[in-house]
């Protein structure tokens, strides 16, 4: 059973990615953030993230978005060059300004143009093509009608997240559409969604036996350590686990104190983390993290842990 570290914008770019592969591992391939093109460029900072120079992962998997085939084949091309052999496509983002731009999941409800942008795949056979995707926009009907078109693709993998578009990450997974996905999908399949510990993933694999892989998001950045026990890794004690956490925190906080400049950026970077990192944590100390207005002050917040 493959395990991926799913791509979440903010969180698991190259700096926390380089950290979690240092300090945990256990990851199959580490999923980035989607790259993305603005007036026909795509952005330097999401070039910094995927260029090899900049990550240290075993397996480090560049995730694109786009709503045509131009732009599909320019930003492919983009991640190729720098000598990446698997792209994976973004059919799963519910931002609203994605989605009326319709990329993300915002392609769903239209397979003539979704069939028109993937042709990009057949074109470009010296690169391996994955998709990740949602149930769909506003119907789960969306995944189950383009998915004889994905079928009939040389695609890797199909990595679905069974929500729709219009949940956002709100409401709960719907495990049977994605029973339904599951039975008439022809493609290596993996499951993305809620998966908070091993036993919600021992559900998810009883559910669905044939599963090539699972993708870990929010479950992995609050527990860096469970790709590891899902790959058989003996489950840390309490103490072994606060230790290796507080070691990603602090490989992690020498990244952005290096990089960044001043107290404010390094503390813009490092506190969103705490939304979902270390969940145990006594409300009180938490509280002194997030709230804490220098590096110094942070500092000794953390220092109570
Ligand atoms: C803050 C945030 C950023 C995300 N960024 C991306 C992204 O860039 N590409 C993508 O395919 N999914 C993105 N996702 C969706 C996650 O990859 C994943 O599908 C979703 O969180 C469900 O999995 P989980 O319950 O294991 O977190 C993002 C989700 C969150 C919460």
């Amino acid at each position: 059973m493959n395990v991926y570290f799913a791509p979440l914008q903010g969180f698991t770019e190259a700096a926390y990615r380089n950290a979690h592969a240092e300090v945990f591992g256990g990851v199959d391939a580490y999923f980035s953030p989607f790259v993305r093109l603005e007036k026909g460029e795509a952005r330097a900072k999401d070039i910094r993230d995927v260029a090899p120079e900049n990550n240290s992962v075993p397996v480090l998997v560049p995730q694109v978005i786009a709503a045509s085939a131009d732009e599909l084949r320019s930003v492919a091309a983009l991640v190729r060059d720098m000598g990446y052999k698997w792209v994976d496509i973004n059919l799963g983002c519910p931002f609203p300004i994605i989605v009326k731009k319709r990329k993300g999941c915002g392609l769903l409800p239209y397979p003539d143009d979704l069939r028109d942008m993937l042709r990009v795949v057949r074109e470009m056979p010296d690169l391996s093509f994955s998709v990740k995707m949602r149930l769909g926009l506003n119907s789960e009907n969306e995944a189950m009608d383009v998915l004889p078109l994905l079928n009939d693709l040389p695609l890797r993998q199909i990595v679905l997240h069974p929500r729709l578009g219009v949940q956002q990450y709100k409401g709960s997974v719907d495990l049977e559409a994605f029973g339904r996905f599951y039975s008439k999908c022809e493609k290596p399949l993996v499951y993305n969604g809620d998966i908070a510990c091993a036993d919600d993933a021992a559900r998810v694999q009883r559910l669905f036996p044939d599963l090539s892989g699972l993708m870990l998001g929010r479950g992995l950045l609050a527990n860096p350590g469970l790709a590891n026990e899902l790959k058989g890794g003996v489950p840390l004690t309490e103490l072994e686990r606060r230790k290796k956490e507080l070691e990603l925190h602090d490989v992690l906080f020498r990244t952005f104190s290096e990089r960044l400049c001043g107290d404010v950026q390094v503390l813009a970077k490092i506190k969103p983390f705490w939304e979902y990192f270390m969940p145990y944590v006594e409300k009180n100390v938490r509280k002194k993290i997030v709230k804490a207005s220098t590096v110094e002050k942070y500092k000794e917040a953390v220092r109570l842990l």
